[in-house]
């Protein structure tokens, strides 16, 4: 007889990343829903964060992890065999960015990873050591990323970490000075994620590129939250008529299974290989299975055009969440971040949305916003319900706050 519950050896088990953790206990998903053992689904307004594009166990990627299942798993560390769903992933993902000199890619396990290869690419490639981020943005969680993070608590604790780190302003033309000819490399994102979707204009980026160019410096696109079509565009850069020096990707490009990759031109990519031979290696990177999710995922974006619907779903959560307590409304597509006036209310909102059968957050660097990035496969229908549960939710922590 089991004397444990599933809860208890979560409690007793698992090493915790805070002292609140959601403790749902999950048993299926499928599609924009959760199912808890007691049977509620809950709809799931954050594809667990940012990952679950294609919806949860979506039957094309389901038919594909089954496929190479059949073949075979792991084989060999990563970059010595040759593994099909491997080297079409690679094409495909070149094929995806439509930039004719981001043609080679390196599989990671993580988004994390694909930070970390590419600070190492930037360093091998262009002997500098120095590299620029943003205030308030995150990058991953080991201690080269780590070091990028824009949140000064946010490392404290974890220090000394990479020195060499200048954080400017998102989006401020002025702060582009600080790329010079020591910088090996900015890494910024097109939307910002966890400072709470911030956009920056299309004029900036050019702005970005020309003192790229001007001081010799790579510029490192993390497109870990805004890829495989989550703003609208199979890459948010496109918007912004950027040609990136690197392309990093992870989080909904696996369609629910761990992949990450960093994208670049092949005569970057050739300095990871000498001096030292084998200077960045991993064991699962790429991993076969993985890899056929992820084309499968790819593919399913592009032939059923996902994408083509996301400005009016957008729209829509955007022509519906209005109310007194709203401040704003900052959208990218199905990145959304809906502001109010502090952390106690946002907190209150997400426990009425889940009593309600709906999961949301708030952002790591921005506590005053809801997390919106629901499936790009949500309906119109489902958009409309989940804006009446997350109304309802705002109504009654207003009525508290007047009581
Ligand atoms: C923009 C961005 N970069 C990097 C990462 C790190 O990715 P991972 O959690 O897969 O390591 C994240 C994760 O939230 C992210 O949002």
């Amino acid at each position: 007889m089991r004397s444990f519950t599933n809860r208890q050896l979560f409690q007793k088990f698992l090493a915790p990343t805070s002292d609140s953790p959601l403790a749902l206990e999950i048993v299926k998903a499928k599609g924009i829903y959760l199912y808890d053992k007691e049977g509620k689904s809950y709809i799931d307004l954050i594809s667990g964060i940012a990952v679950s594009n294609v919806g949860h166990r979506n039957k094309k990627i389901i038919s594909a992890i089954k496929k190479q299942l059949d073949l075979y798993m792991h084989l060999m560390v990563y970059g010595e065999y040759i593994q099909s769903p491997q080297v079409l992933l690679a094409q495909a993902l070149v094929n995806s960015t439509k930039i004719p000199s981001l043609n080679q890619v390196y599989f990671t396990n993580s988004g994390t990873e694909a930070v970390e290869g590419a600070m190492k690419l930037a360093k091998r490639y262009t002997g500098r050591t120095n590299f620029i981020s943003c205030i308030n943005a995150y990058h991953g969680s080991t201690q080269g990323a780590l070091s990028l993070a824009g949140d000064e608590n946010f490392k404290n604790s974890f220090r000394p970490l990479l020195p060499n780190i200048t954080h400017i302003h998102y989006g401020c033309e002025e702060d582009l000075v600080h790329i010079n000819n020591k910088t090996a490399a900015i890494i910024i994102e097109i939307i910002g994620g966890e400072s709470g979707v911030r956009k920056a204009s299309k004029s900036y980026f050019k702005s970005l590129r020309k003192r790229c160019d001007e001081t010799g410096t790579l510029l490192i696109i993390d497109e870990i939250q805004t890829g495989f079509g989550r703003t609208g565009t199979f890459w948010a850069y496109e918007e912004m008529e950027i040609v990136p020096d690197v392309l990093l990707t992870a989080k909904g490009m696996g369609g629910g299974m761990p992949i990450g990759a960093f994208i670049a031109n092949k005569n970057l990519m050739k300095s990871l290989s000498f001096d030292p031979v084998l200077g960045h290696i991993t064991t699962f990177g790429g991993h076969p299975v993985n890899c056929a999710a992820s084309l499968a995922t790819l593919n399913y974006i592009i032939d059923e055009n996902l994408m083509e619907k996301v400005p009016s779903k957008s729209q829509l959560f955007k022509d519906l969440l209005i109310h007194p307590m709203i401040k704003e409304v900052r959208a990218a597509g199905l990145m959304i971040a809906v502001e109010f006036e502090n952390f106690e209310i946002i907190q209150k909102i997400i426990a009425n949305c889940l009593k309600s059968g709906l999961i949301t957050d708030w952002f790591l660097f921005c506590n005053n916003s809801l997390r919106i990035a629901p499936p790009l496969i949500i309906t119109k229908k489902e958009i409309k319900i989940a804006c009446k549960i997350i109304l309802q939710a705002i109504n009654e922590v207003e009525k508290e706050i007047k009581s």
